[in-house]
């Protein structure tokens, strides 16, 4: 083990410590998580937590443990919140996509707790990082290793999923970034950085973006949930890939959330929203948030987070 992963493990363990004393029922869940991830997937639960330590003590002012567990816990507290709204109407508490621009995109302070959540939830929680590997072993499959690839990334946040394109197809050629929220956008110039020419960055709505030229592989982690109208934007991927492009999708059904609009119940709803639109699933799978079986998981509305390769329809 070398120096610096001890010391992303130390900072962890401080952030585990501060979220027991403050939350022993939650601590409990995502101990179980921890030691899942770590005995299963070593080397890349390390990469990712040593990632999420550079970003929270290297690159931020050496933001304490302290502060991230209490960041972490003011959103378990809100989903809180949201998931009794939800249980009782059965619909999200935030009615629309304007209304999560003006109470959480545009609210720093809002966001930056939230931001820092959801990095460390990347490697505190099963189903985000479960998603990690599944990404990480089927785009190797998929898409060329040795290709000079287009990339766009809608709303990346952690960025997570673009810094393992970038790590694994070193030859890209380009890639974008767009996200509505400048918070968010910070966090994401710090997670992938800066490398003249290839890598840019746009603060804006995904709908006001237009580029002439096409993409090879489009990333839209965790957006559908947070739209008025999810369809819109696969028509307006579809029309920003290449012909053999693909696209990258993930979802979550069940999921209250602050900014979260959009409703899916299951699995299916995911499945048909998609090849309602100009796109069709190339592989798909998806990770249950709790040790339950799917048809259980959509019973007690349970969140099951879903990632989709998709390509154009011919
Ligand atoms: C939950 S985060 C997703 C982060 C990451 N992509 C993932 O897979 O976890 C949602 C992000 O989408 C951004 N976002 C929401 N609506 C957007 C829009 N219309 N255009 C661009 N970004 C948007 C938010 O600012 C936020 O950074």
């Amino acid at each position: 083990m070398t120096n610096y992963t001890s010391q992303s493990l130390i900072f962890l363990n401080e952030i585990l410590n501060e979220i027991n004393h403050r939350d022993k029922l939650h601590s409990k869940k995502i101990e179980a998580n921890i030691q899942f991830v770590k005995s299963n997937f070593p080397n890349e639960f390390y990469e990712l937590l040593g990632l999420v330590y550079q970003y929270y003590f290297k690159d931020n002012n050496n933001v304490g443990a302290s502060k991230i567990a209490q960041d972490y816990l003011k959103m378990i507290n809100d989903y809180r919140v949201d998931g009794l709204y939800f249980y009782k109407h059965g619909k999200y508490r935030c009615e629309n996509q304007q209304m999560a621009f003006e109470k959480v995109y545009s609210n720093s302070e809002i966001m930056s707790y939230y931001m820092n959540a959801l990095l460390i939830s990347q490697v505190l929680w099963k189903h985000h990082f479960n998603i990690f590997i599944y990404f990480q072993k089927q785009l190797k499959t998929i898409l060329n290793r040795e290709a000079k690839l287009k990339v766009l990334d809608v709303g990346p946040g952690h960025g997570f999923f673009s810094y393992l394109v970038k790590k694994n197809f070193v030859n890209y050629q380009k890639m974008d970034l767009v996200d509505i929220s400048e918070t968010s956008l910070l966090m994401t110039k710090k997670i992938i950085g800066y490398e003249e020419d290839k890598i840019k960055y746009f603060n804006k709505d995904i709908f006001l973006f237009d580029e002439d030229s096409k993409y090879d592989f489009i990333v839209l982690g965790e957006i559908l949930e947070h739209l008025d109208n999810p369809k819109e934007i696969l028509n307006k991927l579809s029309q920003l890939l290449s012909e053999d492009g693909v696209v990258w999708i993930t979802t979550p059904t069940n999921s209250p959330a602050i900014d979260h609009v959009f409703l899916f119940k299951n699995r299916q709803e995911v499945h048909s929203l998609v090849e309602s639109s100009n796109l069709e699933i190339i592989d798909s799978q998806s990770f249950i948030a709790e040790d339950v079986d799917e048809k259980t998981a959509d019973e007690k509305r349970i969140t099951n987070l879903v990632g989709l390769f998709c390509r154009k329809k011919h």
